[in-house]
């Protein structure tokens, strides 16, 4: 049978007396048979879907086969604790190693072919868990994947689900879980650790073990086909039952030379200039995230079109990723001299004299004597040493 998972919804929807999953799922077989050409059936599924009861019939949203009722909120704060979006497929690429990009295709392909690998015996749970140092793409990840396969985005960030009324924390993970099998989607779980955090490492321990096992309980009812992906900095946080239950597992690295290079070029775009080393900026870029290259990138597109340049200036940019950098290791530069003094020493093959007078439209004799001073400050360093 063709579009079995969609009948299987239909009952499962109409078992559980969940009217909008039963009605969002037949109007998606509609769509489908429609698609297929078998417009008699869906013209009879779409007369039974019109007799609906009024309450549900917001619950179809004609144009895109698929809605979703009100997101639940915390009994608690009455915040939602779900966000929706919509990502668009391809709007911004995503740049990874090629031994994880071919994993994540896997798995794509594995939850666009779940039917089939199911009747093989060869389907795995779609259940992907993302973990790696901030800013290296794990949120952006999760909304690339649902704009590829097309579906909403649920978004549950996991902190804030995380009550602080003892026992409301299990009852909003519930509703999320069932809010998320009402049509297809992506439910993301993002800031993971929040909630599947080692069972037994926190003060509270009751009600954060009573979260792991609401939560692996909840991870166990889940169809099969339902689209789980969870994010989390802390990967050594997490509970191994937790652990266990994903069976894709996609570590985000930071980005080592060849895709530094690469991420400086494709977020650069039209801005970058013909001559610029990017060979040089990829290897003093060490140890940076996608997230700081962006920001870097952005900003130095601000600036030339402020001053109306078709490509970025080589040397400002150099100075912005200098900064960032600074900033990003804590270091506090409060003055012109400090700025100077410092990329003087992060780079001095790219800052020469003359270039610093430039960046800083000073004269170089200014600027030797700002130099002067650091060196000198590091000899007296060395003698008191
Ligand atoms: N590999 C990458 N390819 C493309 N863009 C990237 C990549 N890594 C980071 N970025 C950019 O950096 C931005 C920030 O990344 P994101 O918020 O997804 O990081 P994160 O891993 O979720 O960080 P955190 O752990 O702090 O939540 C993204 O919006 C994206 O534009
Ligand atoms: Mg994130």
């Amino acid at each position: 049978m063709d579009y079995l998972s969609e009948v299987l919804k239909i009952l499962e929807g109409a078992l559980k007396a969940n009217g909008s999953m039963a009605v969002n799922y037949a109007g998606l077989l509609a769509d489908k048979l429609e698609r297929d050409g078998e417009r008699q059936q869906a013209r009879l599924l779409r007369e039974h879907l019109a007799r609906a009861p009024k309450a549900l019939a917001h619950a179809q949203d004609a144009s895109r086969g698929i809605s979703l009722g009100q997101p639940p909120v915390d009994g608690e704060s009455r915040l939602n604790t779900i966000d929706i979006s919509h990502p668009q497929p391809d709007r911004e690429a995503l740049y990874l190693p090629s031994a994880i990009k071919a994993r994540l295709e896997e798995f794509i392909l594995s939850v666009q072919h779940h039917d089939q690998l199911a009747q093989a015996g060869a389907s795995l749970p779609a259940r992907l868990l993302v973990y790696g140092p901030p800013g290296t793409g794990k949120t952006f990840l999760a909304r690339w994947i649902a704009g590829r396969l097309g579906l909403p985005l649920l978004t549950v960030r996991c902190d804030t689900l995380v009550s602080s009324m003892l026992g409301q924390t299990s009852r909003n993970l519930r509703r999320v879980f069932d809010y998320a099998q009402q049509s297809p989607s992506v439910l993301f779980l993002d800031e993971f650790d929040a909630l599947a955090g080692a069972r037994g490492n926190e003060r509270d321990v009751g009600e954060l073990q009573r979260v792991v096992i609401a939560l692996l309980q909840n991870m166990d009812a889940l169809p099969d086909n339902c689209i789980l992906i969870a994010a989390t900095n802390h990967e050594q946080l997490l509970d191994p039952a937790i652990w266990r239950r994903f069976g894709f597992r996609l570590p985000m690295p930071l980005p080592d030379l060849a895709l530094r290079k690469t991420l400086w070029e494709k977020m650069l775009g039209d801005y970058l200039p013909t001559k610029l080393d990017l060979d040089e900026l990829a290897s003093l870029s060490a140890g940076t995230t996608g997230a700081l290259i962006q920001q870097v990138c952005l900003d130095s597109k601000r600036d030339a079109v402020f001053k109306g340049h078709r490509v970025i200036d080589e040397n400002n940019l150099f100075r912005r990723l200098g900064l960032t950098l600074a900033i990003a290791e804590g270091k506090r530069l409060a003055t012109v001299e400090d700025e100077i003094k410092w990329l003087r020493l992060w780079s001095p093959k790219r800052f020469s004299l003359r270039v610093l007078a430039s960046l800083y439209n000073i004269s170089t004799r200014q600027v030797t004597t700002v130099v002067k001073e650091t060196e000198s400050d590091a000899s007296q360093g060395r003698k008191s040493e």
